[in-house]
C-alpha cells in the first residue's frame, strides 16, 4: 500500500499555487475576474455531507493501495449521517492509449457495481476522473483522450438517477494549466450535457485544486455546475509525515486563534468567489494525515467543517480508510474522533 502511494507525486501543491498567482498578479498577462450578473440565482448545493471513497479506484488497480471498496461500507457511510460519496476513479490506467480510446468493460462494469451499491443505500455519488498523471505532462496528447473518456462516460452513464454527479477532472497541474482548464472544463461540460441537460456536474480546478485558482477561472454561468477547490491548509499541518508530500516534519500543531482566523478567511474568499461567479461551491477534499494525534486532527477537521456550514460550502472529507482516514478496516471501526468531528453538531 505504502509502496503505492510513495510513488505518488510529490505535493508542493500550495507553493506552485501561491507562486503562480503572485507571478499572474505582478505580470503583464493579468486578466479581470469574471463577474457574473448579480441577479442570477446561485443554486442551493446538492450535497451536504459527503466523503470520499479513497485508495480503492484511484489506485491503478483497486486494492493496490490497501482499500477494496465493500458493499457493507456503503450502508455504514449513509447509517453514520452521510449522503454522498465521492468516488476518484482512475480511468487513465483503464482505457486504451489509442483513438477511439475504448475503457476496459470489466472496469466499468466494477464502478457501475459500486454505483449500484451506493444506489441501494439512498447514497448520492459524485464520479470524477482522478490521477490522470499523463494529463498533467502532456496536455496536448491527452485531452482529446479526456474528451473521449467523458464521451463515452456521459453515454454510457444517460439516464442514470439524478443523485449521479459527475467531476470533470481533479486537481489538473503542472503542464495542464489555469488556462488550459477551464476551456477544457467547458468542452467537456458541452459533451456531458449533450446526454445529461440537467445533471450536476462539478468543474475540477486547477493547481491542484486550490482556491486561488478557483478565483482565476472563468466559467460559463449554469444553475446545474458546482465550482470545486480542496482544502488542505497549512499543508504542513494537514500533511506532516506523510510519504508522499513535501511536509516530512513531524510534531507541526494547528489550533491557535490566529490560525483559526487565516482559516476562517480562507472560506470568506471562497464565500466571495461563489457569490462573484453565481454558482455554488464544494470543498471536494479535505483532511489530515492519519499519523498525526488524532485530537489534532480532530479539532482542524471540526472547526473546518463547521467553517463551511456557517457558510452553506458543501464538503467531502478526505477520506473514508485510506491514509487520512475516518474508518479504520483493520478495526473494522469508525475512528470516534474524526466521525464525531465531521457529523456531530
Ligand atoms: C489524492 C490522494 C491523497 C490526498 C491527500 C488527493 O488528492 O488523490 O491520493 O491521499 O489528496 O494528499
Amino acid at each position: 500500500m505504502v509502496q503505492g502511494k510513495a510513488s505518488r507525486m510529490s505535493k508542493l501543491r500550495y507553493l506552485v499555487a501561491g507562486l503562480a498567482v503572485s507571478l499572474s498578479a505582478c505580470g503583464p498577462t493579468r486578466v479581470e475576474p469574471v463577474v457574473m450578473d448579480s441577479s442570477l440565482p446561485i443554486s442551493s448545493p446538492p450535497v451536504s455531507k459527503c466523503i470520499n471513497i479513497g485508495s480503492a479506484l484511484e489506485a491503478p488497480n483497486e486494492g493496490e493501495w490497501g482499500y477494496t471498496v465493500r458493499q457493507a461500507d456503503l450502508l455504514r457511510i449513509k447509517q453514520a449521517g452521510f449522503d454522498t460519496i465521492r468516488l476518484p476513479v482512475k480511468w487513465s490506467a483503464h482505457t486504451r492509449l489509442d483513438a477511439p480510446y475504448q475503457i476496459e468493460p470489466s472496469f466499468l462494469a466494477r464502478v457501475d457495481e459500486i454505483l449500484s451499491w451506493a444506489e441501494q443505500v439512498d447514497l448520492k455519488v459524485i464520479l470524477n476522473v482522478h490521477h490522470y498523471d499523463e494529463l498533467n505532462e502532456d496536455p496536448e496528447t491527452h485531452i482529446p483522450r479526456l474528451e473521449a473518456i467523458w464521451d463515452a462516460l456521459a453515454a454510457h452513464y444517460a439516464g442514470a438517477p439524478d443523485s449521479l454527479m459527475l467531476e470533470t477532472i481533479n486537481e489538473p497541474h503542472s503542464n495542464m494549466t489555469i488556462e488550459l482548464t477551464d476551456p477544457l472544463n467547458k468542452r467537456v461540460l458541452e459533451r456531458i450535457r449533450q446526454d445529461h441537460p440537467d445533471r450536476w456536474v462539478i468543474l475540477g480546478t486547477a493547481s491542484w485544486g486550490s482556491l486561488d485558482a478557483l478565483a482565476q477561472s472563468r466559467p460559463d454561468y449554469d444553475p446545474k455546475v458546482m465550482l470545486t477547490y480542496h482544502e488542505y491548509s497549512p499543508y504542513d499541518f494537514t500533511h506532516q509525515g506523510a510519504p508522499w508530500a513535501d511536509a516530512p516534519a513531524t510534531g507541526i500543531r494547528w489550533g491557535t486563534r490566529r490560525d483559526v482566523r487565516e482559516m476562517m478567511d480562507e472560506l470568506d474568499k471562497a464565500v466571495a468567489i461563489r457569490e462573484r461567479l453565481r454558482m455554488p461551491i464544494l470543498v471536494g477534499e479535505f483532511g489530515v494525515y492519519e499519523e498525526v494525534p488524532v485530537e489534532h486532527r480532530a479539532r482542524w477537521t471540526r472547526t473546518l467543517r463547521q467553517g463551511f456550514e456557517a457558510r452553506d460550502l458543501a464538503w467531502c472529507y478526505w477520506d473514508f480508510a485510506g491514509s487520512l482516514k475516518a474508518y479504520d478496516i483493520d478495526r473494522e471501526a469508525w475512528l470516534p474522533e474524526i466521525k464525531s468531528a465531521l457529523l456531530d453538531e
